[in-house]
């Protein structure tokens, strides 16, 4: 769906628009989201796919990992995003622990994200050790995307934020586990920070698409974090981001603005003012007997 495309004309994006979409042969586009404002503009730019990522765990809250998020601060940001987006596929991070201990628990907190959260699918990290969840979430009517690669959740048993895939047999599990997640039912599949010839070569072996963030050109659509993307998030910057905007400083500056209007009492000027009628503000000084 593009941009340039009137309103009337755009039509809400689902799972099969985006089989449609590899299919043609034409990218799939997909941002982060946590916030209404961000939904909506996201959504206005025609963005295929929002994803209410874990990310907020740390561009939005400020922790170090994505491992303290819950459920309730998901909800609270899906609920957020799901009324600013109209016609994006919704997408909602299961965060760390929310599908872990038991497929009955995975189900049930998935569940959430469309009842309570407005989402249209569920997004959860990990490979084959993961498919009971997966099937079960499926087998409820949730739409399932997987993520491979570098996971953050699994950052302590990765040794860090390092790119996965690496080496012949990483790699070849990588591509089983691909295959055992499309095998279970899943729309598509996010492949973080992997080799981008390992990336293609999974994204040709699969019918569905694949999303890469740091996984090169050869997959079936990008994604990023929004806060990276428009220079929001400072404390590190991933080496595939691309910055399109430095929001931060721009925020900066104008914060710095207001503070030199107020102290001069440059701010507010009498356009900003609320006016009194004269007879009302005659009447208040009768009162007052001044
Ligand atoms: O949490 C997130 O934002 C993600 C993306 C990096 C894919 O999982």
């Amino acid at each position: 769906m593009s941009a340039s495309k009137s309103p009337q004309d755009r039509k809400k994006v689902t799972t099969l628009t985006l089989m449609k979409k590899k299919a043609k042969t034409q990218p799939i586009t997909m941002l982060t989201a946590y916030d209404y404002a961000t939904a909506l503009a996201v959504d206005r730019a025609g963005i295929d796919i929002i994803l209410v990522g874990d990310s907020l765990g740390m561009v939005m809250l400020g922790y170090e990992t994505t491992l303290p998020v819950t459920m309730d601060d998901m909800i609270h940001h899906c609920k957020a995003v799901a009324r600013g987006a109209e016609y994006a596929l919704l997408i909602g991070d299961m965060p760390f622990m929310s599908y872990q201990a038991s497929v009955d628990e995975a189900v049930r907190n998935a569940g959430r994200f469309l009842q309570q959260g407005g989402m249209d699918a569920v997004k959860l990290e990990g490979g084959q050790e993961r498919l009971p969840a997966i099937k079960a979430i499926i087998e409820a009517g949730i739409p399932v995307q997987g993520h491979l690669g570098l996971t953050p959740q699994s950052v302590h048993q990765l040794g860090g934020f390092r790119a996965q895939g690496k080496t012949a047999a990483a790699a070849q599990k990588l591509l089983e586990d691909a295959l055992a997640l499309q095998g279970v039912g899943c729309f598509s599949i996010v492949l973080e920070t992997i080799p981008a010839r390992l990336a293609r070569l999974v994204s040709e072996h699969l019918e569905i698409p694949t999303i890469g963030i740091g996984a090169g050109v050869g997959c079936d659509g990008q994604v990023l974090v929004t806060h990276d993307l428009i220079g929001l998030f400072d404390r590190f910057t991933p080496r595939f981001v691309k910055k399109y905007v430095e929001l931060h400083n721009q925020m900066e500056q104008a914060f710095k603005a207001y503070k030199t209007d107020v102290e001069a009492r440059a701010f507010p000027a009498e356009e900003h003012e609320v006016e009194m009628p004269d007879e009302e503000w005659e009447e208040l000084m009768k009162e007052l007997g001044t």
